[in-house]
Formats: C-alpha cells, structure tokens, sequence
C-alpha cells in the first residue's frame, strides 16, 4: 500500500488525476472504475481541464462505476447517472456507450446485479478503480456488516450514510433507502486501487481502516490484502495515522 500525503484537496485532486490519466496514456482503452461523491469532484475536474488542453483523450477509454441508488431516474440530479455526465462524460471526448453505471431503475434487483457483474467480465476487468471512503469505512456501498460481500449487490443504506447523503437530497426522507453496488469481491478484482481521501473528518476512519485489523466491520479494511493500493490524502485525513 502506497500513501501520497498531500497538504490540501487540490494537491489530492491533481495526483489523482495525474495517476487517471497516466492510465489512460499507457492503456488508452483501459477500463476505468469510478466513482461518485464529493471527493472525486475535483479529480474529475481536473481531468477535464487536461482533456481541454489536449494532454488526455478518452476517445477509447471504457468506465464502469461502483454504484447507483436503487429507485432512482436517470433524469433525477442525484442519480449516479447523471453526476457523472455532469462531472465528466458529458465534458470529456468518452463515447456514452463506453460508459457504465447500474440501472437503479431496474426493480428485479438480482437481475441488475447479474448483469453488472457479468459486464465487467466480459469488459476484461477494472485496470484502476477510483474509491472515495465512506465516514463509517465503506467503499462503494458496502456498509459495515459482518461478512465481506463479495459481488455486486443490492444494499440496504445505513442510517450513517443517509445521514451523509442527506446533504444532496431536499430531506433525510428523500434519501433513497438501497442502492444497487459493486460488492469487496469486484472491487478487490480491480488491477489497481486508487482512494482519493480528504478532510479531518474522515481522519478517524482512515486510520482505522489502513491501520487497523481486516474486518468486514470497516469494509476498506479489506485493501490492506490488495496488492497494488495508491491512497492519495490530505495532511487532515491523515492527521491520526500512526507514527
Ligand atoms: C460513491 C461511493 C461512496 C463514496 C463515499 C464517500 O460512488 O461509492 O463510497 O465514495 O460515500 O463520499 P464523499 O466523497 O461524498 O465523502
């Protein structure tokens, strides 16, 4: 596990970027694992403004991302969906057909899940995926729970991640209530791992998480057992990591 200290979010933004794009250069078809919240917003920016300069073209590269609210409309402004054409897709030079996120509109959820998984089969694999860190250490949404889960699932939201998310919705009631996600097992698939982490807040749990014992009880735990993790975070999040 490698970790990049940087002072601020736009240092963390600009090295994660930096790692993305490097990817891209190497593999200009790669399959990119993304993802959506807060965190990656700067990352996404600066993409884009790399593309613009003509150094990053996304002409070949295929996406899937980790999650999507189950319920929710591709139309609706807090659906996955449309986060990522507004952050990135419809901003960059990708093909729409190249990009992936789960049909939260799909009601059979065992079907959707199937067919997500097999998708990234067949996609040959995730080459880099982007994760940002959930305040109670999930990644994607897998919440605490006593066993990892290993495929791509349907999640009951914990009442600590609406509480979170509530801040993107009108209320707490609005918040949908399950989302349709990766599970440890596709995102530990993933050739390379890319957490992207910020602010005091989240100092507690990066701690936790990267310093304490692999338990299901702090999903992101579980990377310490991948073989190839970049975490990119700021002084703050890394404020109470050992010595
Ligand atoms: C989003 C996702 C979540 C977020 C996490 C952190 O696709 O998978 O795990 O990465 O909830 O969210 P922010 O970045 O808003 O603090």
């Amino acid at each position: 596990m490698k970790i990049y200290k940087t002072k601020d979010y736009k240092e963390m933004s600009r090295k994660a970027a930096n790692i993305l794009s490097a990817q891209v250069i190497l593999k200009p078809d790669c399959v990119l694992g993304l993802a959506t919240g807060s965190t990656p917003i700067g990352t996404y920016d600066q993409l884009v403004e790399w593309y613009k300069k003509g150094d990053v073209d996304f002409s070949e590269v295929r996406t899937v991302n980790l999650d999507e609210y189950r319920g929710l409309t591709r139309d609706n402004d807090q659906s996955y969906y449309y986060f990522m054409h507004e952050h990135l897709f419809d901003r960059v030079n990708i093909k729409q057909e190249n990009t992936n996120v789960p049909d939260g509109t799909e009601s059979d959820a065992d079907k959707e899940c199937e067919r997500y998984e097999k998708l990234i089969g067949s996609m040959g694999g995730v080459d880099i995926q982007l994760l940002g860190l959930g305040h109670n250490g999930h990644i994607g949404f897998n919440e605490p729970d006593s066993i990892f889960a290993k495929a791509t699932h349907c999640v009951n939201l914990t009442e600590s991640t609406i509480e979170a998310n509530k801040r993107f919705f009108a209320s707490a009631d609005d918040v949908p209530r399950q989302a349709y996600t990766m599970g440890i097992g596709t995102i530990m698939k993933a050739k390379k791992i890319l957490l992207i982490v910020n602010g005091e807040a989240k100092a507690d749990i990066v701690s936790k998480a990267f310093f304490g014992p692999v338990t299901p009880e702090v999903p992101a735990s579980i990377l310490q057992l991948h073989s190839d993790v970049v975490i990119v975070a700021d002084e703050a999040a890394l404020s109470k990591i050992p010595e």
